[in-house]
């Protein structure tokens, strides 16, 4: 038996490694030759060594690096584990796959994950800053740097990117997406799949700086109740199909090979138990022939959901849910083969899923070389690549938006003689990074403080005052605040708040300044506007959701959002402070006048009674106006743009035939910049009620002074799409107003009718159950 299992074995890696070179246009997820590999292996596996595959583990960190947990090589010899998350290294990953497929009796290689997501050491934007870019290819580049990275240490398998559409700024994860809409986010949620994995629709896979994307919270997950992490979603089914589950449909249609369940319960239903949710949707509805993995301890929290009893039961809920792989509670490790042996699940569900796992295994080349990933070579050659670096830079300048900028008063002069440089997060390293900074080293990230340094020459003397913390309430820096800011001829305020409140777990009941910031910068743009009415005040803020700061939006004379921006933070900063650079980023998020607005987003429904300022009966609050402090889409430039001519291909279409828009844009100003162009769509009248306009298109260009560029939208039979009653997707007749321009508030706008009658592009959705 063991002769013939090493013959077979080594047949398998000779099939594997010539028919991956063989058929180059063949997805290698779907390949027919790894199925037939996954079919073979399976034949030969005990129950215990499938459901070994199904097994993700983490490591944890030791004084020699991450390490596999204790016993863990071990059951890597007896097939009891089939991936590590946490666990990378370019030698140590090597010795694993070595005692994998050289001491374990099916040979089988393992997967290394680990969370990815702006970044490996070499940081890049959070993704919410990021999104504010509005540039498809530079959110695919630093996606694909951070792979080349990764990969460089031995991972396989990235948790990212999160496509979490968040309509709630309290919510902690919405620095880890692309903000609120739905379009931008799915645009995004592609491009980072296609970075990661090294091209469209999988294609990548099975080059050795490609990993293995997940598509995650699958679903719903920003749609948490109050904003708080972890909690229930209720949302309409319409709601749902509309505006949360596209962007996961979006990234598993770039090829995501991977997809991780979410946290929440849907309408009563934990995804984690959802047959609907894994199988009707994502495997039927939208074919995806990926691997579906728990988040951490997700199976076991069936229990407080209360919908399973033990954790034997919350495994069988599990794979029947279609979950393949258990991340660390070791839930199917510990319960499926026995509850395969009582005849509570058929042994076909663990089958479908290992096989899915050796197919994904197949994919990324390990049969034909398990070492393929563990190069140090490559290793010393990635990491921090100076090329990486730069990109960085490039990527953080993009994502800045600039909020306000009062009688010009930014850019600033280099040759100023003092520049006070005040705010608890002015010099915080850790910040600058984000959350999620994988393996990010603070000592590597540029502050906003060692930016503005480096910028400026030694004329220039630069003033360091920290002012107060960023929440407790210290008011014993006020005073020398105070002075600095009466002193210098200009001054930068750095507020908002640390890296860590946000991301998981990280929610705040108030989006506005956190601890005595509000009063330090009302203090500070006092003592210098007291001193010389035209001192340059400019607030930097760095936070990872939209903040409620209607003070500042009147009193400081310019306002910078550059959220947290990675290793060059600081130098980025500081080029579009002293004109190095000229911002163009846009919000991806609405920024609202207080915490009482949310949810506040721009592609609401009209409602019956729309606000209106001299109606009392219509929409709105008695003690806040309706609007947003700054809307979706927003973000100035040192330069202006002119939008002219506005005009479509047709005043008349039918359903379903494209429209092409074309509007003329130029730079009215004195200096080149960027402007994201931004087209929005509104269905006059339909079956439904539908928002008061959504985006359907962006495009981020350049121009000089004085330049004109026509920019054209090509909008698809899908832009003019809705779900009608029966949750078909259809296109109904009427007319369509089209709105260009520079932010979600654009009021250029064109009119195009569609004629004809219905008509029906898919039919309706599953019934949620
Ligand atoms: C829990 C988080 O929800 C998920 O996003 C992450 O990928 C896993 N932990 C692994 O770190």
């Amino acid at each position: 038996m063991t002769r013939h299992l090493t013959l077979f074995c080594a047949a398998v890696i000779a099939v594997a490694t010539t028919t991956q070179a063989q058929t180059p246009r063949e997805s290698p997820l779907t390949s027919a030759k790894g199925a037939q590999l996954a079919d073979s292996i399976l034949r030969l596996m005990t129950l215990e060594e499938k459901v070994g595959q199904l097994n993700l583990l983490p490591g944890g960190g030791t004084q020699t690096g991450p390490r596999v947990p204790e016993g863990g090589e071990a059951l890597v010899r007896s097939g009891g584990v089939g991936s590590f998350l946490n666990v990378f290294g370019a030698e140590y990953t090597r010795e694993l796959q070595r005692i994998a497929t050289q001491e374990s009796r099916l040979k089988i290689p393992l997967l290394f994950g680990h969370d990815i997501i702006h970044g490996f050491r070499t940081i890049y934007p959070i993704p919410l800053a990021e999104a504010a870019s509005f540039d498809t290819a530079r959110v695919e580049n630093t996606a694909r740097q951070a792979a080349i990275e990764a990969t460089a240490h031995g991972l396989t398998w990235t948790f990212a990117p999160m496509v979490d559409i968040a309509r709630d700024p309290r919510w902690g994860r919405i620095s880890e997406g692309s903000g609120e809409d739905v379009y931008l986010g799915s645009m995004l949620a592609a491009a980072r799949v296609r970075g990661f994995q090294g091209g469209d629709n999988a294609m990548g896979l099975g080059s050795p700086d490609a990993m293995l994307a997940t598509v995650k919270h699958f679903a719903a997950y920003g749609g948490a109740e109050g904003g708080r992490d972890y909690n229930s979603v209720e949302l309409s089914e319409r709601t749902l199909w509309e505006t949360f589950l596209p962007a996961y449909d979006a990234a598993v249609k770039a090829g995501a090979a991977t997809v991780m369940a979410s946290f929440n319960d849907l309408g009563g239903v934990p995804a984690h138990s959802s047959d609907w949710l894994m199988n009707e949707v994502l495997r039927n509805q939208w074919g995806f022939k990926g691997l579906v993995v728990s988040d951490w301890g997700g199976i076991g929290e069936l229990i407080p959901h209360g919908v399973a009893a033990n954790r034997a039961d919350a495994g069988v809920l599990g794979i029947r849910a279609g979950i393949d792989i258990d991340m660390s509670d070791a839930i199917y490790a510990e319960n499926l083969a026995a509850q395969v042996k009582a005849g509570r699940v058929p042994v076909a569900l663990v089958d479908s899923a290992v096989k899915r796992v050796l197919r994904v295994k197949y994919a990324l080349g390990l049969f034909s070389d398990p070492y393929r990933f563990s190069d140090a070579t490559r290793e010393k050659r990635y990491t921090l690549a100076p090329e990486h670096v730069t990109a960085s830079r490039i990527a953080a300048r993009e994502s800045i938006v600039l909020l306000k900028n009062a009688s010009r008063t930014l850019p600033l002069r280099k040759t100023l003689r003092t520049i006070a440089v005040i705010g608890p997060l002015a010099d915080d390293a850790q910040s600058a990074l984000g959350n999620w900074s994988a393996v990010g080293q603070a000592k590597e990230a540029v502050t906003v403080l060692a930016g503005i340094r480096s910028a400026l020459g030694p004329s220039t003397r630069v003033i360091a005052v920290r002012g107060a913390p960023v929440d407790t309430a210290d008011t014993s820096g006020f005073a020398a605040a105070r002075t600095a800011a009466s002193q210098a001829d200009a001054v930068v305020l750095v507020l908002g708040e640390r890296e860590n409140m946000s991301g998981e777990a990280s929610n705040r009941a108030s989006v506005e300044l956190p601890g005595l910031q509000r009063d330090l910068a009302l203090t500070v743009i006092r003592a210098a506007r007291a001193a010389n009415a035209t001192k340059p005040v400019v607030v930097v803020l760095m936070n990872g959701r939209s903040l409620a700061i209607p003070e500042l939006a009147s009193e400081a004379p310019a306002i910078v959002e550059s959220w947290f921006l990675g290793s060059q933070h600081g130098n980025a900063v500081a080029d579009v402070l002293f004109g190095d650079y000229n911002p163009g980023g846009k919000l991806p998020v609405t920024f609202p006048r207080a915490t009482g607005q949310i949810p506040l987003y721009y592609n609401h429904r009209n409602t019956g009674r729309p606000a209106d300022e001299k109606n009392h009966y219509t929409s709105k609050y008695l003690d806040l106006p309706w609007t947003p402090l700054f809307p979706f889409g927003y973000g100035l430039s040192y330069t202006t743009f002119s939008y002219s001519n506005l005009r479509v291909s047709a005043p008349r279409i039918n359903a379903g035939d494209p429209l092409t828009v074309s509007v003329d844009v130029r730079n009215s100003g004195d200096r080149a910049g960027d402007e994201v162009v931004q087209l929005y769509l509104r269905d006059d009248v339909a079956s439904v009620a539908e928002p008061v306009r959504n985006l359907k298109g962006f495009r981020r260009i350049n121009l000089k002074p004085g330049e004109t560029r026509t920019v054209a939208f090509r909008l698809g039979a899908d832009s003019f799409a809705l779900y009608d009653r029966q949750m078909r997707r259809v296109i109904e007749p009427g007319t369509f107003t089209i709105f260009v321009g520079t932010s979600s508030d654009a009021d250029a706008s064109a009119r195009v009718e569609v004629s004809g009658d219905t008509l029906v592009l898919a039919p309706p959705t599953p019934r949620f159950r």
